[in-house]
């Protein structure tokens, strides 16, 4: 069906906040009515601007929003990322053209602004490829049959000097934002945390559309006192016949800067009385968890998906914001829809172990690839041998998606920890 442009596509006005959220709200399925807290919560961080509504009429059809981020490129930099959330379309009003036209116009603000890449966690995996997004990070989240691990209690304590101490949440407050700030910088992936991230996940913010349950927290502390590592999890109470102990904990946060901090919280949560189970959450696909126990097999991997969505706005300074494998010289056409995306065209990369340098050329192309395929293979996570495989990579020099693994890929997978 064609684009209704008798919709109205247009940034929020203030007074125009309800009906957004109940726009919002009917798009993810959640009961529409909107509460005054709701209302007085979303509009501390809404910036109009950045904030699009589709509107019929004056009923609110559609939802869309982004937020300034960084994210971590392979080597550390800190990249200017447009964050895309908040995304939904009536189902009145569907498959006609609105998020089409709705991320139009946020990928042209983005690249105006001079952000380098825009990213999205997506509801679904058909949605965002059309527009050159592509799964830059996946995820995995194992479950720890924990009596099968093997692990003993009495030698789960960490060994190392180390230590663990169970702290609360303004604890948390203070000590999170920096340990999270060490990690992220190290993560390729990763993108900032916000204050209200700290605030909801410590109960300091409760929202009436989220159910809270407070979480345990333990610090991981080295041998020097210094914090490396912070796990946060609940337990649920379930009693088998003759009282036997069947809890699961499960695990919302586990951010470590250290392996050693990573083990003993993992050997942490698998040794308390009672918990049978452990649900890890999110993690990372290459996660070390399975094998910091004596039978890594107790450890299953229950659910893994593509997690980060990323399109490259600006190859020349995504090529230039990383470190790559090697050194060696990479010759890309890179497509972007019909021709029209401004991220076409053909770049020579000249990439080394400190950095690369990326210019528009003329000389013949070694690969061509979409955008969207060029995303999925920025922070190192995809291969382009895989890809090619796929039919997704055209090698027009034999031989040159393996220069590309050399290059770009990683020994460790990227990882975004986050959903937002
Ligand atoms: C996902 C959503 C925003 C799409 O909005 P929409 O206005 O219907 O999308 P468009 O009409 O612009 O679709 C453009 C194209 O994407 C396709 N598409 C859109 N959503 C799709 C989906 N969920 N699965 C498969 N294809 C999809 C459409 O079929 C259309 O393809 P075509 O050009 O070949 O006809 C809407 O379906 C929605 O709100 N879903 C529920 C909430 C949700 O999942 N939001 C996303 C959160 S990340």
């Amino acid at each position: 069906m064609s684009p209704r442009q008798d919709i109205d596509v247009r940034p929020l006005r203030d007074d125009g906040i309800p009906e957004w959220i109940r726009a919002l709200n009917t798009g993810f399925l959640r009961p529409p009515s909107v509460s005054e807290a709701e209302i007085a919560d979303r509009s501390t961080y809404l910036v109009p601007e950045r904030t699009l509504g589709a509107f019929d009429g004056e009923r609110c059809v559609g939802t869309f929003r982004s937020f300034g981020q960084e994210i971590t490129a392979v080597g550390g930099a800190a990249v200017r990322a447009d964050a895309i959330t908040n995304v939904t379309v009536t189902s009145t009003h569907r498959r006609r053209g609105i998020l089409t036209r709705m991320m139009a116009r946020e990928l042209t603000a983005a690249e105006e602004r001079g952000d380098v890449v825009a990213t999205l966690i997506a509801a679904e995996y058909p949605i965002y490829g059309r527009y050159g997004f592509g799964a830059a990070t996946t995820a995995a989240e194992w479950t720890i049959d924990v009596p099968r691990s093997g692990l003993d209690p009495r030698r789960a304590a960490p060994d190392d000097g180390g230590r663990i101490d169970l702290v609360d949440g303004d604890d948390v407050r203070k000590t999170g934002p920096e340990l999270y700030e060490r990690f992220r910088r190290a993560q390729p992936g990763a993108t900032d945390r916000s204050e209200r991230w700290w605030r909801i996940a410590t109960g300091a913010l409760v929202l009436d559309r989220v159910p809270w349950t407070e979480p345990f927290h333990a610090v991981y502390r080295g041998a020097r006192g210094e914090v490396e590592g912070l796990l946060s999890y609940t337990v649920d109470d379930r009693w088998g016949d003759a009282k036997q102990p069947l809890q699961t904990a499960k695990v919302t946060d586990l951010i470590a800067v250290t392996p050693a901090a990573e083990r003993a919280l993992w050997r942490y949560v698998c040794s308390i009385d009672w918990v049978t189970r452990v649900r890890t959450g999110w993690r990372a696909p290459d996660d070390l968890l399975p094998h910091l126990l004596p039978d890594p097999r107790a450890a299953a991997i229950t659910s893994q998906a593509d997690w980060l969505w990323l399109r490259i706005l600006d190859v020349v300074a995504a090529l230039e914001a990383r470190t790559y494998g090697a050194a060696g010289a990479l010759v890309l056409e890179v497509t972007d829809g019909q021709g029209q995306g401004s991220a076409g065209g053909r770049y020579r990369l000249d990439a080394s172990p400190e950095g690369g340098s990326c210019v528009r050329t003329t000389e013949a192309a070694e690969l061509t690839l979409g955008v969207g395929e060029l995303s999925e293979l920025w922070l190192g996570g995809e291969s382009a041998v895989r890809l090619v495989a796929l039919g997704r990579v055209r090698e027009e020099r034999a031989g040159a998606a393996l220069v590309a693994d050399a290059l770009l890929r990683t020994s460790r997978r990227p990882w975004c920890p986050d959903i937002f």
